[in-house]
């Protein structure tokens, strides 16, 4: 469950870091990548090295680093690397910064710049777990979402007996473990997701193909997969890598991406056609590259490619079949035709009139169209609008 999860761990000043020596070893020997920051009064309490030896990750502390002069720590991109950041422990200075939002170390800027959930495992002695400033802060970092590891009963650092121990690290480990094993609809569901453009072929070397970048269709097939879902990408053309746990098949023709999405839909329980796939194909392709003439080529005879998603829409049995449409006007009365003449579940809509959506960006704003609602979206990520349509799914399945 752990495999392939990054998970930043980040310590404060308590004697209870110890233990996340433990945690740190416990998380690798079950596949997660490890990176820990520490705050500067942690470095007293366990050295960088311990812990930069178990996570095979360098530690971070400060900003710049002391031996590499002009280097310096990029908080936002720890923030955005994380799939879980835990706080263990978490000192009850660091907790009020928590609260505050005080961004004065490099731990702080991280959380400020994360955009996975937080975890939180307290550790202070009795009169500060008991304090009203501990319980307020502790209930506002609830309000807002953030998982909290309640204090352990013992004995305690000051020789006194009672509330303020951190969860031991198997404790932490199993709620890591918990945070991961989301409960999903979609968990064991066979999810086909297309995606990228197709070339097709004018001679050896040309073909006709799009700006599709394929960014879309594998975030949505990365959440599915992270979902539990057995995931099949089928993928045109694209520089992206695979992401984890999940089958690729690498396509390059509108043809060769029907043939495949056929050979799996009879056993899928969802098809995502976000591939931006060919309408058109030439109607011959030559066979010696094309060579320049005196005239100018006057034409390319083309043919209509086969229709996945209208093929899928008239076979499908109990499928969910979800469809992506970029519309320049009329959208949702297109959008809404494309759903019912392709027998969709969902459709995806982008408008090219949406600054930030649609081919190459990192970010896309769509509209969800259903047979009975439409719902909007703000302009957020695609790994955010990728949650957004598996949410939505979630629902459908
Ligand atoms: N699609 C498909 N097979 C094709 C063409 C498109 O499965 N040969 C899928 C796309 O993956 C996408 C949806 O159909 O999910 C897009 O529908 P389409 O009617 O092709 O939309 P547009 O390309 O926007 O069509 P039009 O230009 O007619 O609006």
């Amino acid at each position: 469950m752990l495999k392939g999860k990054k998970i930043l761990l980040g310590i404060t000043g308590s004697i209870a870091a110890y233990k996340i020596i433990t945690l740190t070893r416990e998380l690798v020997k079950l596949g997660a990548d490890v990176r820990v920051v520490m705050t500067p009064s942690a470095l007293s309490f366990v050295t960088p090295l311990t812990l930069a030896t178990l996570s095979k990750n360098p530690v971070s502390s400060t900003y710049v680093s002391d031996e590499h002069y002009g280097e310096w720590t990029n908080h936002v991109e720890l923030g955005k690397w994380a799939d879980l950041m835990v706080i263990a422990p978490c000192s009850a200075n660091t907790l009020s910064k928590l609260v505050s939002g005080e961004c004065d170390n490099l731990l702080m800027a991280v959380v400020l710049s994360l955009s996975c959930p937080l975890m939180v495992a307290p550790a202070m002695d009795l009169d500060m777990s008991d304090h009203w400033t501990t319980v307020r802060n502790l209930n506002t970092l609830i309000e807002q979402g953030v998982l909290v590891l309640d204090f352990d009963e013992g004995e305690l650092a000051s020789g006194l007996v009672g509330k303020g121990r951190m969860k031991e690290p198997e404790t932490i480990l199993h709620a890591i473990e918990e945070q991961f094993d989301r409960k999903s609809n979609l968990k064991g569901k066979k999810i086909v997701v297309t995606a990228g453009p197709t070339y097709e072929a004018i001679d050896p070397v040309r073909f006709i193909g799009n700006h599709s970048s394929g960014k879309m269709g594998f975030a949505i097939a990365a959440e599915a997969a992270d979902r539990g879902a057995d995931v099949v990408l089928i993928s045109g053309p694209t520089h992206l890598s695979t992401p984890d746990q999940l089958e690729r098949i690498n396509v390059t023709s509108a043809k060769e991406m029907f043939d495949r999405v056929k050979e799996h839909f009879s056993s899928a329980d969802v098809l995502i056609m976000s591939a931006a796939v060919a309408d058109y194909k030439p109607v011959n392709i030559a066979e010696q590259k094309i060579k320049k003439g005196a005239d100018d080529l006057q034409s390319i005879a083309l043919e209509s490619t086969q229709d996945i998603l209208a093929h899928c829409g008239e076979v499908k049995q109990n499928q969910v079949l979800v469809g992506f449409a970029l519309e320049t006007e009329n959208e949702i009365e297109n959008a809404k035709k494309k759903l019912k003449n392709k027998n969709l579940d969902m459709l995806v809509l982008n408008s090219l009139r949406d600054a930030g959506a649609g081919f190459g960006t990192d970010t896309n704003r769509v509209t969800f169209v259903f047979a009975d609602r439409i719902l909007p979206n703000e302009l957020k990520s695609k790994l955010d609008v990728a949650k957004d349509i598996l949410d939505e799914l979630e629902l459908l399945v």
